[in-house]
């Protein structure tokens, strides 16, 4: 049982060209996210749940600044003036237009600016395992570029939020295959895992370190629920049925007269959604989106399931019983490639029930990494042995019941920040996000 070296010990070349090709990526697609609208939609609130997009911009810019330029090189700050606009801490996201916001083209110049810079700086930077920790195996460029694709998932949710015309297109993702054939569920046996990662070099602290964890034997489903499935749910009156809800979530049921995932809407008898600026039939096979935890929660117990825990999806998606060790991703240690994982917004929607037969897990299960975060019933807690690395406020301030744990990233976000052991998290309330789930059941 041992977390093996699945990434020994890489050249320090090799991660200078991984930092510097992530780093290009992420701003391609925030230019690409933030070029694709006028200077009054950048500018605008499309939701009190999103910051307008150029404050995301230029944050992402101050994040880099903060730690590439300042913190890795000792810079001074170019702009110290602007650091509390775009402190998230400092100003909740409903406040944020308001303030005195760096205008669109100003915002661009500081984040071009302060890429350049820190180029430079990665050039010259000392990855090897004798440089500094943030230094070392590039992690604050590695972190930063992981920022700025977060931001980017984020960025596209405002996108999904905001009313009008589409202002964004992608192809179709890749057909199911053979997904008839597929059981519904697969078998998980009895036994440890290792959790949690010692050896990635990217790995963020809350996926820190890797150890080891008793997992009884459950069953947990092929593919995550799809919409034919949660309208099964919804037509045998699952929003008008206490019995399935935890008590917060049927209050937020009646509060805001729920009756379907966000973005649905039935008309003449079929079920329609609004996708980035289109409206069209709810697709059945495809993984339901936009659903809170409590939903997710009241549809399992509905189906007389339950959702799965974090240590059970991390199970189902890396143990390898043929080993005994943990995998980077479900189909072995390999980076994730088209083939594999619906990621990156390379399709603005997830792929059907069924799809990316290559990136199977060793449990038999599939898609668990792309297409839809993934709600469990756990709480976003530190494993044994964490510690905050570099700033509190990344992960550890959140720790606690308020948090559920999301897992296997969705079609928005890019592979840089996603990975097995990759842990997200939100309040239990949250629908605007790319959210779906599976169902599990002890065995
Ligand atoms: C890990 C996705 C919950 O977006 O709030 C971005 C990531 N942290 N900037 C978030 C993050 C700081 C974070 N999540
Ligand atoms: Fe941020």
């Amino acid at each position: 049982m041992t977390d093996a070296p699945a990434v020994p010990g890489i050249d320090p070349e090799v991660l200078r060209r991984r930092a510097l090709d992530a780093l290009l990526a992420a701003r391609e697609r925030t230019a690409l996210l933030t070029d694709s609208v006028d200077d009054d939609e950048l500018t605008a609130q499309h939701s009190p749940l999103m910051s307008p997009l150029v404050w995301d911009l230029a944050h992402i810019g101050n994040q880099e600044e903060l730690w590439l330029l300042r913190t890795v090189g000792g810079r001074e700050a170019m702009r110290p003036e602007i650091d509390g606009l775009y402190d998230a801490f400092e100003h909740p996201r409903a406040a944020r237009p308001s303030l005195p916001l760096l205008a669109p083209a100003e915002a661009r110049t500081y984040a071009s600016e302060v890429r350049s810079r820190a180029l430079d700086l990665l050039e010259g930077a000392a990855l090897h395992s004798g440089g500094r920790p943030l230094e070392r195996a590039g992690f604050a460029f590695g972190m930063i570029a992981q920022h700025e694709q977060q931001h980017d998932e984020t960025m596209l949710i405002t996108h999904q939020l905001r009313a009008g015309p589409a202002a964004l297109t992608a192809p179709e993702p890749p057909p199911p295959t053979g997904a008839a054939a597929l059981p519904a569920e697969v078998l998980v046996p009895a036994g440890p895992f290792t959790m949690g990662t010692s050896t990635e070099p990217w790995a963020l602290d809350n996926e820190r370190p890797a150890h080891r964890r008793e997992v009884a034997a459950f069953l947990l489903d092929t593919a995550p629920v799809t919409c034919g499935a949660y309208q099964r749910f919804i037509e045998d009156g699952g929003y008008t049925d206490a019995r399935w809800w935890a008590p917060e979530g049927w209050a937020m049921v009646r509060e805001h007269t729920l009756s379907a995932p966000l973005f649905w809407h039935r008309d003449a008898g079929q079920w329609l959604r609004r996708r980035f600026g289109v409206t069209e039939p709810v697709p059945a096979d495809e993984p339901v989106l936009h659903v809170s935890w409590y939903e997710a929660d009241a549809y399992a117990r509905w189906a007389g399931r339950r959702l799965p825990t974090e240590s059970e999806w991390e199970k189902a998606a890396r143990h390898d019983p043929a080993t005994g060790r943990s995998r980077r991703y479900p189909w072995g240690d390999e980076d994730p490639t088209a083939d594999r994982a619906n990621l990156g917004q390379r399709h603005l929607r997830p792929a059907a029930a069924g799809a990316y037969p290559a990136g199977r897990s060793a449990s038999g299960a599939g898609q668990l990494i792309g297409d839809v975060w993934e709600w469990t019933s756990s709480d976003f807690l530190p494993y044994p042995g964490f510690a905050a690395f570099p700033y509190r406020e990344y992960s550890e301030v959140f720790f606690g019941p308020a948090h559920k744990v999301l897992r296997g990233g969705s079609f928005a976000v890019d592979a840089v920040a996603c990975r097995g052991t990759f842990r997200n998290w939100d309040l239990p309330v949250r629908r605007q996000i790319f959210s779906g789930f599976r169902t599990a059941k002890d065995a």
